[in-house]
């Protein structure tokens, strides 16, 4: 299906090159998207917080060519690397209809991550959205005119078409995304701003990432999606997932910490039974996951610290913690939790405020 308002119309208008650089960040889903329909449509909507260091830098050099055709090469860190090449091609295939204009041109896209490419951190959120970011450049380009709130949404739907979570890393400091009840103006199609009122120990959350397996994922997130559609219990996660959202309004809008600590923990552990509860089932978990889960538990039932834990589709454990934490759970990652990650490794993020574009465009 065709989604007209993002069609653009044709233009004589084409710039004949330029350049384009954009930093998008990664972002860590408090209601967790699993499970998915045809075209990148979300099974059930989902919840965000942007993050702020773990980001990807894309930049977009673009030629216009007699050719028709579009080209491209790209290189990571600063190394040409065909074997990337499929991927973008997917994605600039699946965004043809909705950015015509790149056929006229040859690109060469440059990228790369602040995190290290193997800490198990996946990049497709950060890079898809910094891409698509780049493209919207080039369409802004072409259609002066254009509003930010246009060029918001467009990148995010963009987005989306490259990697789901994707369409969650265009702004910040929260984005909603999928249609659900409570959120008017909610889309399967595009992340939004969360449009609630947010309290303010929300506004400067800590996320330090635990790097506790660096290696590539034995499941990839395309597959693990697709294992939802035999899953015998996923209609129950889809109505959870739903159900959790809206109970996070009210919570995020008083700063009821035990209560966001519940719903966020919880929806880390069904993202994983489901997991668990695939054919072929797997786990993503390691050992140290679960060490690393019970000292959070015992840390906090001991010292009332409302630090939590959230889990992405890998063995990494996402940190959570109030600003006014951070000593006591820095000092227990220092002392106790670095010992799981490996080779002590760990990453210090906090909730950020969306990509932007560096190239002073
Ligand atoms: O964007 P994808 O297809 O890689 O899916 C990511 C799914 C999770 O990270 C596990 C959850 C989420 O909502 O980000």
């Amino acid at each position: 299906m065709l989604h007209k308002e993002f069609v653009p119309e044709t233009s004589e208008n084409l710039p004949k090159n330029g350049k384009v650089t954009w930093q998008s960040p990664s972002n860590i889903a408090l209601v967790k998207y699993w499970g998915k329909k045809e075209n990148q449509i979300p099974a059930n909507p989902s919840v965000s917080f942007t993050l702020s260091n773990c980001h990807s830098t894309t930049s977009f050099q673009y030629q216009r060519t007699e050719s028709a055709t579009l080209e491209f090469d790209f290189y990571f860190e600063g190394v040409k690397k065909d074997d990337f090449k499929p991927k973008i091609q997917k994605f600039f295939e699946r965004i043809r209809d909705y950015s015509p204009y790149l056929q006229s041109y040859k690109l060469e896209i440059h990228s790369e991550n602040s995190f290290p490419h193997s800490s198990g951190i996946a990049s497709s959120a950060s890079g898809m959205s910094a891409l698509a970011l780049c493209v919207m450049s080039l369409e802004k380009a072409i259609f002066p005119a254009m509003s930010l709130e246009y060029f918001n949404r467009k990148a995010s739907f963009l987005a989306r078409l490259g990697s789901g979570s994707a369409s969650r890393s265009i702004e910040g400091p929260l984005v909603e995304w999928g249609k659900h009840a409570d959120f008017e103006e909610s889309s399967d199609l595009f992340g939004i701003n969360y449009p609630h009122e947010l309290h303010e120990v929300f506004k400067t959350y800590k996320d330090t990432i635990l790097l506790v397996d660096k290696g590539q994922k034995t499941v990839s997130s395309t597959l693990g999606h697709d294992l939802m559609h035999g899953n015998p219990f996923a209609e129950a996660r889809f109505k959870q997932a739903n159900s959790n959202l809206a109970k996070l309004i009210p919570i995020l809008q008083s700063g009821d910490l035990p209560a966001f600590i519940e719903i966020v923990e919880s929806e880390a552990l069904s993202l994983h039974a489901v997991m668990l509860s695939s054919i072929p089932y797997f786990i993503l978990m390691k050992p140290n996951t679960l060490e690393i889960i019970q000292r959070i538990w015992e840390f906090r039932r001991e010292t009332g610290v409302p630090v939590c834990f959230t889990l992405d589709a890998g063995a990494n454990v996402h940190v959570l913690y109030p600003q006014h934490s951070e000593n006591e759970v820095l000092e227990l990652i220092k002392n106790e939790l670095v010992a799981y990650c490996e080779n002590g490794h760990y990453i210090c993020d906090e909730i950020g405020s969306g990509a932007r574009r560096i190239d002073n465009g």
